[in-house]
């Protein structure tokens, strides 16, 4: 199995290093494994909750594309600090090209 390197920014401004991403895992779920900061992933994955929000470096915007309809409306819900690089970790399958992508970890909402 590949692994891959992955930076977190965390809420207080730590960035954490992984380097251990395994191909194919979510990002929220690389999160979790190594204890990142902020990132709950309360639903599991299920686009749900938003408890994974984080925003995504400019530089790696294309490569990791856009959300889909269903995160699109889920981000919405989080809307007071959802911004145009929001995406939801647990959305985000780790892969090659996505070697080391950087995302900061996204402040708690009112949700
Ligand atoms: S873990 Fe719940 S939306 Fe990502």
């Amino acid at each position: 199995m590949s692994a891959y390197i992955v930076t977190f920014v965390e809420p207080s401004g730590a960035e954490r290093q992984i380097d251990n991403a395994e191909d194919g895992l979510s990002l929220m779920e690389i999160a979790r494994q190594n204890g990142v900061e902020g990132i709950m992933g309360d639903c599991g994955g299920a686009c749900s909750c938003a408890t994974c929000h984080v925003y995504v470096a400019e530089e790696w915007l294309a490569k990791v594309g856009a959300p889909d309809d269903i995160e699109f409306d889920m981000l919405d819900m989080v809307s007071d600090v959802t911004k145009d690089n929001s995406r939801l970790s647990c959305q985000i399958r780790m892969r090659e090209e996505l070697d080391g992508l950087k995302l900061t970890v996204a402040p708690n909402s009112s949700f």
